[in-house]
């Protein structure tokens, strides 16, 4: 078969294709290291990672929905100092790139974890979720006002040690603005989107299906809602843009870098198809085959 280049540079760092997993939704990759080969992917995102163990919201905490599901995990982890002696120490050996989710409840949890993590080798990118319930935005997330997206993109990067990517939420009104603050705070990408918040409600028992009341919507329903943010967003910054939301198939990942996205990640669908990665890498190089294109990133943005 005729060689094409999947390669992509994010923040200055080679991965080997555009295919990453969503954080939350692949552990720490030990486990789907032991369905796939987790040396063909382009990185391995981890579990969000904040200063100390999160205790994460009581059971129930997923719900099925038509063509998704609804989760309230709320950030469980065993934090920082764990994840680097236990964990971190595995994805180095596993032979693609780590990309480490970062959580937290203050700007200064957010500090301590990125501090810490600045220490360490074989961290390609680190990930900055700011769509966790914030304390200075009164309960809601960071990732809803543009100044202290900003605010927290150039702290994040004035202590990072690595390249700094900040994942937006979609629950705002215009990601554009959102956008633009983390790139005017310096980021060096952004990725985009994390959940959608949701509600589910059980008729008989007159209750909430989760524990936490609300969950963030992710899978296949979600999709449609993430290509027209990440096109949103690719078109309001310069700097790359990894998209995510509901892709199951090479024909999903090829539509989000149509869009705009210089890579993609899967979350979900790894929970009903732990192979699904390695179907998208094989799929988006038979689709550059067959429209005769050589490069991948001929592919981003192509569609404006
Ligand atoms: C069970 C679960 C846990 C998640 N945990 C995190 C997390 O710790 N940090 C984060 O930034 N996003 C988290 N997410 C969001 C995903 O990374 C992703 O942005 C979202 O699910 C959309 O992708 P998908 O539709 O392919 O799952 C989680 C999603 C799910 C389903």
């Amino acid at each position: 078969m005729k060689d094409v280049n999947l390669k992509v540079r994010i923040a200055g760092v080679d991965f080997q294709n555009p295919v990453f997993t969503c954080s939350g939704t692949y552990g720490m990759g030990q486990e789907y290291g032991e369905l796939i080969d987790l040396s063909k992917l382009g990185a391995v995102t981890t579990k969000g990672i904040a200063d100390v163990a999160w205790e994460g919201n009581p059971a129930p905490r997923i719900w099925e929905t038509p063509s998704g599901m609804l989760n309230c995990i709320g950030l469980q982890g065993t934090g920082v100092e764990v994840f680097c002696q236990r964990d971190l120490p595995f994805l180095r050996e596993a032979g693609c790139g780590v990309i480490v989710n970062v959580c937290g409840h203050t700007n200064e949890e957010y500090l301590r974890v990125v501090d810490r993590l600045a220490e360490e080798e074989g961290i390609d990118l680190l990930e900055i979720n700011i769509s966790c319930p914030n304390v200075k935005a009164g309960g809601l997330s960071l990732g809803t006002d543009p100044k202290l997206v900003e605010e927290i993109t150039k702290e994040c990067k004035a202590h990072a040690g690595q390249p700094v990517m900040m994942k937006l939420t979609p629950n705002v009104t215009d990601i554009k603005e959102i956008a633009r603050a983390a790139e005017a705070g310096g980021a060096d990408a952004i990725s985009l989107i994390n959940t959608l918040t949701g509600m589910a409600i059980d008729i008989e028992r007159q209750t909430f299906r989760l524990s936490n009341r609300t969950g963030g919507l992710s899978g296949p329903a979600i999709r449609p809602i993430a290509v027209r943010l990440v096109y949103e967003a690719a078109h309001a910054v310069q700097i790359p843009v990894v998209g995510m939301g509901g892709i199951a198939s090479a024909e999903d990942a090829i539509e989000f870098m149509l869009a705009g996205a210089r890579a993609v990640s899967i979350g979900s669908a790894n929970f009903w198809d732990p192979q699904v990665t390695l179907d998208v890498i094989d799929g988006i190089r038979d689709y550059l085959v067959r429209h005769g294109i050589d490069d991948v990133n001929d592919l981003v943005g192509a569609v404006h």
